[in-house]
């Protein structure tokens, strides 16, 4: 679940299937998810400076575009995905949608990119807030399965501002993913990192959580 042409082929389909645009969503709409992500998105560094989010793994789900439309501060949204078609099927929603954001600031793009690699694109301490809605999900369900998901902990810690946040959104149980999570944080040298989780809620029987990263408790 962590090839490009596996992932293309999905949206491609799922594209095929209804002639107008539909979001999809792996799972929790941004209703569900909502009131973990905007208190997070109440403070900003410096006056003028635009808070720094990524959707982690976005594919066409409309999480990115809703926090660039919901949030009050100014905000920079890349949504970012592997598969060039889920990109390209987002781009067009949002230049035929034309959403407005509250603040007229807010900026959100779409783009082709590997998190395994998030710092060719991020400098190191430059983003407020990660998240991740089935991704790491995914990479943990893939062949290269804890090493490939550790990697990509290792590049969100590493772009991270020392204030940000880390959100998965997940259906791992806490006995697992809490463990691996703080042993991953504790092996990256992170000393002063915590990690938490809240439940989501009850989606079709499942039960879905939300652990928080923070470079800086
Ligand atoms: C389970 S889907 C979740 C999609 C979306 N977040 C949602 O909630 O519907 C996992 C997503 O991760 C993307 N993905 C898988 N491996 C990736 C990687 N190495 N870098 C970036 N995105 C990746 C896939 O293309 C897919 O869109």
């Amino acid at each position: 679940m962590d090839k490009k042409s596996t992932w293309d082929r999905f949206y491609t389909e799922a594209s095929s299937r209804t002639p107008a645009f539909k979001n999809f969503e792996w799972f929790c709409g941004f209703s569900s998810v909502r009131d973990f992500i905007l208190p997070l998105l109440q403070t900003r560094s410096h006056p003028d400076a635009l808070l720094q989010v990524l959707d982690m793994g976005c594919g066409t789900s409309a999480l990115g575009p809703s926090i660039y439309r919901e949030s009050a501060l100014p905000v920079r949204v890349t949504c970012a995905d592997i598969s060039p078609v889920a990109v390209r099927l987002m781009q067009e929603h949002v230049r035929v949608e034309a959403f407005r954001p509250d603040n007229p600031s807010s900026q959100i793009d779409f783009v082709e990119l590997d998190c395994t690699q998030l710092d060719k694109r991020f400098g190191s301490n430059s983003l407020d807030l990660i998240v991740d809605k089935g991704t790491t999900d995914a990479l943990l369900r893939s062949k290269e399965g804890v090493g490939k998901a550790t990697l990509v902990l290792k590049q969100c810690l590493r772009v991270l501002r020392s204030s940000g946040s880390l959100l998965q959104f997940s259906d791992e149980d806490p006995d697992v993913r809490l463990l691996w999570l703080e042993t991953a944080v504790q092996e990256q040298g992170v000393p002063a990192a915590g990690v938490g989780v809240q439940e989501v809620g009850v989606l079709k029987g499942v039960c879905y959580y939300c652990y928080q990263v923070t470079p800086n408790m």
